[in-house]
Parts: structure tokens; C-alpha cells; sequence
């Protein structure tokens, strides 16, 4: 079977404010305020070009589309210079990374707060590790 729908939006408007399920759009008078920056916790298991180990289709599936839903917000706000950036935390000591997973919470919240602060609008739409590099989609 063969499925090829996708939901589309109104053709003409605003796209942000066509698309009403982008939470962001609510808090875009409070970001261009305080020149605010939008971050958001993907997984690099979103990553398509990265997928090497197959499974968690339910996971990346949502992460992948996570990402391309922030990357068209990222291209929407950038004539309100709002940066949007797109990150994977590393694998964290959490409920869902499990103890033996390779960083503490502290690690990979001090390395994102270094690397957020380091980004500018020329970064913005990019998907990033904690570590501050770079990956594919
Ligand atoms: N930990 C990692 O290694 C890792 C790696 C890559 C990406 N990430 C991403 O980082 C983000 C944070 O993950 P984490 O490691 O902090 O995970 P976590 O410790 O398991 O926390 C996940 C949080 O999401 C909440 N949650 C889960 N399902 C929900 C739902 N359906 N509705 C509302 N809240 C829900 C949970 O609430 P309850 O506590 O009430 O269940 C919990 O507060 C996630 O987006 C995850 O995909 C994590």
C-alpha cells in the first residue's frame, strides 16, 4: 500500500501564523524582547544520514521530524533575528539514558550552556551536539 497524503495549510498568510501548532509563535513577542534564543532537545538518532544500527522507528522518526519542523521555524524567524538551534544532548545519565550512559547531567548541561552562548544568528537552524559540533541530517 502505498500512502501518499501529507496536511497542508492554508496557501496564503503569515506561515508562522498560518501553522497554529507552533507553540513558538505564542512566545514571539517575549523573545524578541529579551532577544532570546530557541533551543530545542533532539536526538541524533534523528539524524537519517547517522543511522547506522536501524530500530527505534517510533524515536527517530519523531526526532527527524522535530528537526525539520525547527528548521523551517528557524528559516520563519530569522527576520525576527530569533536563532533557533537544534541540539543533541550527548547520551545523559537521565531516566531515559540509564546509568551507564556517557555523561553526567551536570557535563551536559555545562557544555549546552557553553555552547548555546557561543551561537550567533549566522549558526541558527543548525543541528549540534553538546559538544558544539555539527551533524548531518
Ligand atoms: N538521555 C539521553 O541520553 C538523551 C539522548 C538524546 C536525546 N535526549 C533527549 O533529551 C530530552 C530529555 O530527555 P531526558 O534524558 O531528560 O529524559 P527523561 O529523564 O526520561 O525525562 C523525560 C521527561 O519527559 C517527560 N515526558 C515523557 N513523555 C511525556 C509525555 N508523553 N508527555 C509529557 N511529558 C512526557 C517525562 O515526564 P515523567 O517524568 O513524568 O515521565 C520526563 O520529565 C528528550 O527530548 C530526549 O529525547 C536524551
Amino acid at each position: 500500500m502505498l500512502r501518499c497524503e501529507g496536511v497542508r495549510t492554508p496557501r496564503s498568510g503569515d506561515p508562522i501564523q498560518r501553522d497554529r501548532g507552533v507553540l513558538c509563535q505564542s512566545f514571539l513577542p517575549n523573545l524578541k524582547e529579551i532577544r532570546g534564543k530557541i533551543i530545542v532537545l533532539s536526538s541524533k538518532m534523528g539524524s537519517i544520514s547517522n543511522n547506522s544500527s536501524g530500530g527505534s522507528y517510533i524515536y527517530r522518526s519523531s526526532k527527524a521530524a522535530l528537526n525539520s519542523v525547527m528548521k523551517s521555524l528557524a528559516k520563519d524567524f530569522q527576520k525576527h533575528l530569533i536563532p533557533v538551534f537544534i541540539f543533541h544532548p550527548g547520551w545523559v545519565q537521565t531516566k531515559m539514558g540509564g546509568p551507564n550512559a556517557q555523561i553526567s547531567v551536570k557535563t551536559c548541561v555545562k557544555n549546552l550552556r557553553h555552547v548555546i552562548s557561543t551561537l550567533t544568528m549566522k549558526e541558527s537552524g543548525q543541528f549540534i551536539s553538546y559538544d558544539g559540533t555539527k551533524i548531518s541530517w
